[in-house]
């Protein structure tokens, strides 16, 4: 895909999504751009009263039904990007469009998902993962359905009528993520969201989401420190530089994820390759 993620080729039709910039909203595989970020800075003012740039010109798109991993040093502005995405805070400079719209506030669009989980104890898995489907009115009937659907697909069958307390963390993070597929949103972005389960459950989880992401064919942006989890999940890797966050490099992981298998990734030499290409880039920029 180019990264500019506009149609080289000058065919543009109607299906390649919406116009932007008088362009077709396409990249040269065809797919349609989802998420356009551009030119974006932003930054905090600190103790000192002095303001710290946090992300500076960040440029990349994400094509519709992509899984692009994000990969950075600590404090190199990843949390502050999917903040922005979501619309939770303005950027100080640049764009962020969502077919083709600007992202000025959050929206049913952009589902997040955090390392840190805010489920409600008082409500059950059921009642967790129908909330927003609530609150936007869907009668009952029908909420049901979609609530059984997604608890079927993250493997919590047997357990729609437990309390969050009742859950090992695994679980509590399948239901967030359940959650926020039952909204229905254009991206998923995930900050992170496997952080605080042990290894084990953390490699389940990302078969799962490997597996939910080809069924629901969702645009996802996920967030991680792990290179292993990065490079397994993604259709490409975003490396960002240490704070300000730039994008570094981005590199394409070129095994398609329906052929991805956690047993037998070590075999596949293209796949190695591009991870430890995503390793070097990140060490190098931490300095090790
Ligand atoms: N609310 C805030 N107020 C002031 N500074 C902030 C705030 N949020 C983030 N920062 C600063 O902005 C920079 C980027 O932070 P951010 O949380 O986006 O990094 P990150 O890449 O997600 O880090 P980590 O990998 O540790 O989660 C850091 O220097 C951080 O200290
Ligand atoms: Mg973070």
């Amino acid at each position: 895909m180019k990264e500019s993620g506009f149609c080289a080729t000058g065919s543009c039709k109607p299906e390649h999504g919406v116009p932007q910039f008088g362009r077709c909203a396409t990249t040269d595989t065809g797919a349609a751009v989802k998420i356009h970020i551009e030119k974006l800075r932003h930054g905090y003012r600190g103790s000192d009263g002095r303001r710290h740039v946090a992300l500076d010109d960040v440029t990349f798109d994400v094509a519709d039904g992509e899984l692009v991993s994000i990969v950075g040093p600590s404090g190199c502005g990843k949390s502050t990007l999917i903040t922005l995405i979501a619309g939770l805070a303005r950027p100080e400079a640049g764009s962020i469009r969502v077919d083709g719209v600007l992202v000025r506030n959050p929206g049913p669009d952009r589902g997040v998902v955090f390392q840190e989980l805010a489920l409600m104890p008082w409500r059950t898995v059921r009642g967790n993962i129908g909330h927003g489907l609530e609150i936007a009115h869907m009668p009952k009937a029908e909420r049901e359905r979609v609530v059984d659907r997604f608890i079927h697909l993250v493997g919590l069958a047997g357990f729609a009528d437990r309390y969050p307390h009742e859950l090992s963390g695994g679980m509590k993070q399948r239901v967030a993520v359940a959650r926020t597929l039952a909204a229905d949103p254009k991206v998923m972005l995930m900050d992170e969201p496997f952080a605080a389960v042990d290894a084990q459950t953390r490699i389940t989880l990302q078969k799962e989401l490997l597996e939910i992401s080809m069924v629901t064919g969702k645009t996802i942006l996920f967030v991680t420190h792990s290179v292993e989890e990065a490079t397994f999940l993604g259709d490409r890797v975003v490396v960002m530089t240490r704070g300000p966050g730039r994008v570094k490099e981005i590199i394409q992981i070129p095994t398609p994820r329906a052929a991805r298998r956690w047993d037998s990734m070590d075999e596949d030499a293209s796949f190695t390759a591009a991870r430890e290409r995503v390793m070097k880039s990140v060490r190098a920029e931490i300095g090790e």
